[in-house]
C-alpha cells in the first residue's frame, strides 16, 4: 500500500509535505484543523490510514505549540491503525538544552524525546543540534535517520562563491563547517565565542588577516537571535576582511534577527529550506525524502514502544 504523507503545518510554506509526496510516489493526504472556543487543537485526518505508513512532515521551529498538534496527530494515526507513523522534521526542536547549565535546570533535549518517542516509529531530520548528546539514539526510542546539510550547502557555496573561506563561529560548529569546507574544497577557521546570556555574543577571530584575498563565508546550524552572527560579521569588518556571506542551516531567525544581520553589514544571508524563511535558497527536501525512504524500506516493528 502507498504510504501516505501529510503536513504538520497547516500552510506547509515550503511545500515539502508535497515534494515527498512526489518523491516517495506517496499520497498526499489533508489535515482538516482548526481551534476550539476554548483554545484547544481539533483534528481530523482524511484519507485512509489503516494498515498504512503513514508520514507528518513539518519543521518544528517554534514548536510548543507544534509539539502538541504532533502528539495529537500520530496518536490519531496509530488509533485510525496506522502501520507505521513516521516524523520527518527537517528542523527539531529542543536539542539545546543538552545538559542541566545552571542549578534548578532540566535537561530538556531528553524530555522532549521521551514524550515524542512514545508516539513515534521513525524519525528524519537534518542536523540536529547533537553536541554533548552524541547522537539522536541516545534520547529516542524509535529508529531515526539524520540528514546531513553539508553536500548541498557545499554544492551552493560551489556555485556562488568565488574563493571562499569558510567560517565557524563556535567550537559546535566545526562539525559542519569542516565537513562543508572538505566538500566545497576550501579552507575553515573556526572562531572563539563566549554566549553571556540569550542576546549577548562575544566572538573572537583568530588570525584571520591572512585570509584578506578570500570570500569569508559564516556558516552556523541555528540562527535564532543572530547574535553570534552578528558578532561574527564585526570582528571580521575589524579584522579587515570582506563583508561575509551568512549562511544558516536552520533559519529561525526570531524578532528582527534576519533585518539586524543584513544591517550588521551580512554581504547576503541565505538558509536551507528546513525552515520557512526569505532567505532559503539551498532545497533539502530531495536528501530528507531519501532518508524517509530508508526508514520505510525497514521492517515494521512487531510492537511499538510504549508511550
Ligand atoms: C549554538 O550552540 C548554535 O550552534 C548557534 O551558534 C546558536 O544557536 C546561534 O544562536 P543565536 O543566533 O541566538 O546567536
Amino acid at each position: 500500500m502507498r504510504p501516505l504523507v501529510l503536513p504538520l503545518n497547516d500552510t506547509d510554506p515550503t511545500r515539502i509535505a508535497a515534494a515527498l509526496a512526489q518523491r516517495l510516489d506517496a499520497e498526499a493526504g489533508t489535515l482538516e484543523t482548526r481551534r476550539f472556543p476554548d483554545g484547544e487543537t481539533y483534528l481530523r485526518v482524511h484519507g485512509a490510514v489503516q494498515g498504512r505508513d503513514v508520514v507528518i512532515t513539518g519543521s518544528l521551529d517554534r514548536p510548543d505549540e507544534k509539539l502538541v498538534r504532533l502528539y495529537l496527530l500520530a496518536s490519531t494515526l496509530r488509533d485510525l491503525g496506522a502501520r507505521r507513523v513516521i516524523l520527518a522534521a527537517p528542523s527539531l526542536a529542543y536539542m539545546r538544552q543538552d545538559r542541566v547549565f545552571n542549578d534548578g535546570e532540566g535537561i530538556s533535549a531528553r524530555y522532549v524525546a521521551h514524550w515524542l518517542s512514545g508516539c513515534l516509529d521513525g524519525l528524519v531530520t537534518v542536523d540536529p543540534h547533537l553536541h554533548r548528546i552524541h547522537t539522536l539514539d541516545e534520547v529516542y526510542r524509535c529508529p531515526s535517520r539524520v540528514v546531513a546539510a553539508a553536500p548541498a550547502v557545499a554544492q551552493w557555496i560551489a556555485a556562488k562563491v568565488e574563493a571562499p573561506l569558510l567560517l565557524g563561529p563556535d567550537a559546535e560548529s566545526e562539525q559542519w563547517v569542516a565537513q562543508v569546507a572538505n566538500l566545497a574544497h576550501c579552507p575553515y577557521v573556526v572562531l572563539e565565542k563566549q554566549r553571556h546570556g540569550d542576546r549577548d555574543v562575544e566572538v573572537s577571530v583568530p588570525q584571520v588577516e591572512r585570509w584578506r584575498h578570500r570570500s569569508p563565508v559564516l556558516v552556523d546550524d541555528i540562527v535564532s537571535t543572530a547574535r553570534t552572527m552578528i558578532a561574527a560579521v564585526r570582528h571580521l569588518h575589524a579584522a579587515g576582511l570582506p563583508a561575509p556571506v551568512c549562511i544558516a542551516v536552520h533559519a529561525i531567525f526570531a524578532g528582527s534577527a534576519y533585518h539586524d544581520l543584513l544591517r550588521t553589514g551580512a554581504r547576503r544571508v541565505a538558509s536551507c529550506n528546513s525552515i520557512p524563511h526569505p532567505s532559503n535558497l539551498i532545497d533539502l527536501h530531495p536528501r530528507i525524502a531519501d532518508a524517509v525512504r530508508e526508514l520505510l524500506a525497514l521492517d515494521a516493528p512487531s510492537n511499538r514502544s510504549p508511550s
